[in-house]
């Protein structure tokens, strides 16, 4: 494996890094306290390319390798995690599954919007009783001549409120199980999809998050992703790439919270000196460093092989299990090292904790990471 970046790689992590610091940070602080989402800015990363990154430049996409996205990913949500999650969904969940299953009408008419970021898109396949067990889909699709006639709710929609666009999986088949779950593109326009209110979260809190109700919404057959009783699988392998996002997006709030503690432990001092100097402060950088690199390397090993064409499922959780894991930590760490100051907002790092959490929670949870790990490690 070659971690050494490519040109093209480095300047794609440095454009990253630069609209994150610049067009990003000024307004992330108030964000976090309104709950405003960043409209404006999503519109300038779509223009950049950052929102169809992987997309095949024929579809309005940037053609770049899965190793770019996690370095922009990580450099953006070092920034601002909320930004970074509304990029990964967009990204990974929504791009992914239409550029791999769609039609070509299916492309021209969703694929490029949203690749260009001219268009937002939504996942929706979590239910009131579906969310790590997820073959438990309620939602049903009845075919009703050249329609199909969806009735369901679905929870915890990333860019619920905003999306133009949703991937909604719906029971085709009861009879069949998860064969029987088939994914369709929705338009938020259309009637019978009610947006619920956005929730008022712990953290990402300008990322948005709502219900979707479907309400007898009639979706024309041409709208089916893929085929089907095609649905459970579409969702699964679109989640092992998504699991790549969020672990990258792990790797920021992590890098983050190491960067502050630096920082922070040259200014403050105690004892008549820099804490830096304390060797107490002194092992616990030292600690957070390394945890970073460990998770930075299994997150790039699992982009490596995605981009490779090898299967990724069991790197793409890993990666996830160990950054969001070290967000976490990093984040407490940092906290810890700041004092009382680590604890109120001036100080940032209270909410890179908030923002970590959830990385531990979305796209699967840690406990289902071990699953997928687990039962790739017994197969055979
Ligand atoms: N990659 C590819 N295929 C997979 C897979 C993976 N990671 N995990 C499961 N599958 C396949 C299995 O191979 C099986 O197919 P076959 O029968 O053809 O082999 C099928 O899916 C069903 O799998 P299981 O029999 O193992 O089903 P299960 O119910 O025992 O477990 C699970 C499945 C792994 C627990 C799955 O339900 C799961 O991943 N749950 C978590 C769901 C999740 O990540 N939700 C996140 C919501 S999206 C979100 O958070 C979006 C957002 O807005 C940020």
């Amino acid at each position: 494996m070659n971690f050494i970046l490519t040109e093209e790689q480095t300047q794609i992590r440095d454009a990253a890094r630069d609209f994150a610091v610049n067009e990003i940070a000024p307004s992330s602080i108030e964000r976090d306290i309104t709950a405003e989402f960043p409209t404006e800015i999503i519109k300038q990363l779509g223009e950049m390319g950052f929102m169809g990154m992987m997309v095949a430049p024929e579809w309005g996409g940037a053609g770049l390798d899965t190793v770019s996205y996690v370095l922009a990913m990580e450099e953006i949500s070092k920034v601002d995690a909320s930004v970074g999650v509304i990029m990964s969904v967009n990204n990974s969940l929504v791009c992914f599954g239409i550029e791999k299953w769609g039609t070509t009408e299916q492309k021209e008419k969703y694929l490029r919007p949203l690749a260009t970021g001219q268009k937002l898109g939504a996942f929706c396949l979590s239910e009131p009783e579906a969310g790590s067990d997820a073959t438990n889909q309620k939602t049903e699709a009845v075919k009703d001549g050249d329609f199909y006639v969806l009735n369901g709710m679905k929870n915890w929609i990333t860019n619920g409120t905003k999306a133009d666009y949703y991937l909604i999986q719906a029971q085709t088949d009861k009879a069949k199980g998860y064969k029987g779950i088939t994914t369709f593109i929705v338009e938020q326009t259309w009637e019978g999809l009610e947006v619920g209110k956005k929730e008022d979260k712990l953290g990402i809190r300008s990322s948005d998050t709502c219900t979707i109700g479907l309400n007898n919404c009639r979706v024309p057959k041409e709208n089916v992703l893929g085929e089907e009783g095609l649905g459970f699988k579409i969702a699964m392998e679109t989640l092992n790439g998504g699991r790549i996002g969020i672990a990258a997006q792990a790797l920021g709030i992590a890098a983050a919270s190491l960067e502050a503690s630096i920082k922070y432990s040259k200014e403050r001092k105690a004892f008549d000196e820099p804490i830096c100097n304390l060797q107490a402060i002194q092992f616990k950088l030292a600690d957070m460093a390394v945890n970073l690199e460990t998770a930075r390397l299994l997150v790039l090993q699992a982009a490596l092989k995605k981009d490779n064409k090898e299967k990724f499922a069991r790197e793409a959780a890993q990666g996830k299990l160990q950054a969001s894991k070290v967000a976490v930590q990093n984040a407490l760490e940092a906290i810890q090292i700041h004092g009382g100051y680590g604890y109120v907002r001036e100080y940032l790092v209270e909410r890179y904790l908030r923002d970590a959490k959830i990385t531990e929670i979305y796209e699967g949870t840690s406990e289902i990471q071990k699953i997928v790990i687990a039962r790739e490690l017994l197969r055979d």
